[in-house]
């Protein structure tokens, strides 16, 4: 008989999903309207989970789920997973460490090319059909602001952080960054104090975990960041005061934002909706074929690890 495993959130790439329908007994959870019904059925006979970054899984879930011995989760951050749990418990959880750092990386600089220079708002009026009304064509849309040579605030220089960086500095951007240590393998400015950060920077991308830092980009880090400066957000939406940071953008005390991700995903706050100064993403960063597949094959691998009683190679824990 094939391993049963519980499947919390959606694998994208349909050969990786062919093998791990191959190779175990799928249990759709995501797919299910009666939730605590399906576990009630299935929970005891599972052995392994596949979750993603945002999903995680609750310390609830895994309490209907006896046999378990790993979770293996389809992305990087595992703040979702009740982490001190699954330890008391043994069981691993593994993640894709290095798999989506260049994607992430990438769309990092693209929301900040994007809010700084207006490119969405462009393609609307285009779209619109209103370019060829205009008596001066670029009228209705104000002068952009230059991205190369931006100075750019990176929150968090983890593998995402570092990528964001060597992005930028070939742009002649320089580069600052806040971390919980500072670092002697980088070339890079340190400013341990966040707002201090914020205040020497025209933008900040937030590249941090969220494990232990909830809410810390709020209204005096962006009063900070200023009337000119730009966040980006491609970490967690739970590093950010969603309020915050409506009021900074409504009042414009900050220039514009950049957005992959969100506290209540998948609902946005739909102030953000009217205003032109933000560019949104449905968190995606690592949404790539190249990369969901690299992402896929390390699910698999560490499942196949853990269920023949090893630690995975991709074990957090
Ligand atoms: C994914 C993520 O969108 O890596 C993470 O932690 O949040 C994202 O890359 C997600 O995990 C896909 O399931």
């Amino acid at each position: 008989m094939k391993p049963e495993i519980l499947q919390l959130s959606p694998i994208l790439i349909p050969e990786i999903n062919a093998r791990l329908n191959e190779l175990y007994t799928v249990r759709p959870y995501f797919q299910q309207t009666d939730k605590a019904a399906y576990l009630r059925e299935h929970g005891a006979r599972v052995s392994g989970v596949v979750t993603g970054g945002h999903t995680g899984i609750t310390r609830a879930v895994m309490e209907q789920l006896p046999e378990i011995k790993v979770i293996a989760v389809n992305g990087v951050g595992t703040d979702a997973v009740d982490l001190a749990y699954a330890r008391d418990r043994g069981i691993h959880v593994t993640a894709t460490i290095g798999a989506l750092t260049e994607d992430v990386a990438d769309l990092a600089i693209g929301l900040l090319i994007s809010a700084c220079r207006g490119l969405c708002t462009a393609d609307r009026y285009v779209r619109s059909g209103a370019w060829p009304q205009s008596p001066t064509p670029l009228a209705p849309i104000p002068l952009a602001r230059q991205f190369s040579g931006m100075k750019i605030g990176i929150v968090g220089l983890g593998r995402v952080g570092r990528a964001v960086a060597t992005r930028a500095a070939a742009f002649g951007c320089p580069i600052s960054y806040t971390d919980l240590k500072a670092m002697d393998d980088v070339p890079y400015t340190v400013v341990a104090d966040l707002i201090e950060l914020a205040r020497h920077s025209d933008a900040l991308i937030v590249a941090a975990a969220a494990d232990k830092a909830k809410g810390i980009i709020n209204a005096q880090v962006l009063a900070a960041l200023g009337a000119e400066g730009y966040l980006i957000n491609v970490a967690r939406g739970s590093l950010v005061n969603e309020p915050d940071l409506l009021a900074a953008l409504k009042t414009g005390s900050i220039a514009g934002a950049g957005l992959d991700v969100f506290v209540d995903e998948p609902n946005v706050p739909s102030e953000l909706f009217e205003l032109e100064s933000v560019v949104l993403q449905p968190h995606r960063a690592s949404a790539t074929v190249q990369t969901r597949t690299r992402m896929g094959e390390m699910v698999l691998a560490s499942l196949a690890q853990g269920l023949a009683g090893e630690k995975p190679s991709a074990a957090v824990l």
